[in-house]
């Protein structure tokens, strides 16, 4: 396990209370369009109502993208070739991991995230799966550069970022962290990217907004996530989940709706809400295929090759790290 050079991932107060959460809500709360990073989402409560929503029918994202990552994985190692080390981004739980490294033969996998309890069970599953494969967990913050273990330095590198998670970042920022990337992997490193495609907003709400409401558990977890680690007092009960389509954006923006007039406290901070008004609490882009290419390419990437499931919805992306040449 390569280290973080001492440098804790959470850092916490004398009461417990992570500062940088408490930092953002309370930002997020005095603006005008209140407003809360979507990461704040992802506690152990969060991380597993979204692994329901990957269950859910009318989420088909999770389908699409294993749909492609199955059947593709032949052109797939055509076009990346063998003995790369395969750096994901986020690994999470790593499901669909297992798919790309049976289809291209790499040297080593190296899988990135900030729970560390996660990465490291995850990573023991992989290896036991694929015996030989060197796997070289990094309890790191993908949103940084990160240095890479010593045993993967020499290798060609194959950047892993499945699940239209570069959909969650407004442009700026996934530009960014396209940017933060490319300076992770190197040169002549290449990434597979997962990008949700735009389509009919009838589909998309109801992707972000299922009958069976685990999406809105999803979303009012934020709330309840709120009050339990930050003190507050906000009436969850009075809060309705709401994924509208904002088509100047091209985004399902999530909202927390005030059914009434409220008040209440976080972190000993007084907040109002009128009836209708919202927080804003993610933002899900979604691409075609112009709009997918000029992202990558202002983040210093070149699409090489691009796939889609068979019913068009979404796309896996092939990019080429881009070598700064001359150009009209
Ligand atoms: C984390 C990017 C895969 O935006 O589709 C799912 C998160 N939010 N339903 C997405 C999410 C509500 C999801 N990703």
């Amino acid at each position: 396990m390569a280290d973080n050079h001492g440098l804790k991932l959470v850092d916490r107060d004398d009461d417990g209370i992570d500062r940088a959460f408490r930092a953002d809500v309370l930002e997020g709360l005095r603006q005008d369009q209140k407003a809360i990073p979507a990461r704040w989402l992802y506690d152990d409560a969060g991380s597993q109502l979204f692994e329901d929503i990957t269950q859910v029918e009318e989420y088909y994202p999770t389908r699409c993208e294993r749909e492609i990552l199955e059947a593709r994985g032949d052109e797939f190692a055509a076009e990346v070739g063998p003995g790369r080390a395969v750096v994901e981004f986020g690994s999470g739980s790593s499901v669909k991991t297992p798919l790309l490294l049976g289809a291209i033969d790499p040297a080593a996998y190296v899988p990135l995230d900030i729970a560390g309890d996660f990465l490291r069970a995850a990573a023991a599953d992989l290896a036991a799966k694929f015996p030989g494969l060197p796997v070289h967990p990094v309890e790191a913050d993908f949103m940084r550069r990160v240095e890479l273990p010593a045993e993967v330095a020499g290798m060609p590198k194959l950047g892993f970022f499945p699940g239209s998670t570069i959909g969650n970042m407004v442009p700026r920022t996934a530009v960014d962290l396209l940017r933060t990337m490319r300076e992770t992997l190197g040169q002549g490193s290449l990434l597979l990217i997962g990008m949700d495609l735009v389509k009919d907003p009838e589909i998309l709400e109801a992707a972000y907004d299922d009958a069976k409401g685990v999406t809105g558990e999803f979303n009012l977890n934020l709330a309840r996530r709120i009050n339990r680690e930050l003190g507050g007092t906000i009436p969850v009960e009075d809060l309705s989940h709401e994924a509208r389509w904002n088509d100047d954006f091209a985004r399902i923006e999530m909202h927390l709706v005030a059914d009434r007039n409220m008040t209440f406290d976080v972190a000993g901070e007084r907040f109002a809400m009128k009836a209708g008004e919202t927080i804003h609490t993610e933002n899900s882009h979604k691409f075609k295929r112009r709009s997918a290419n000029t992202l990558l390419l202002a983040g210093g990437w070149t699409p090489v090759r691009r796939w889609l499931d068979e019913g068009e919805k979404f796309s896996v992306v092939l990019a080429e790290a881009s070598v700064p040449r001359s150009a009209p």
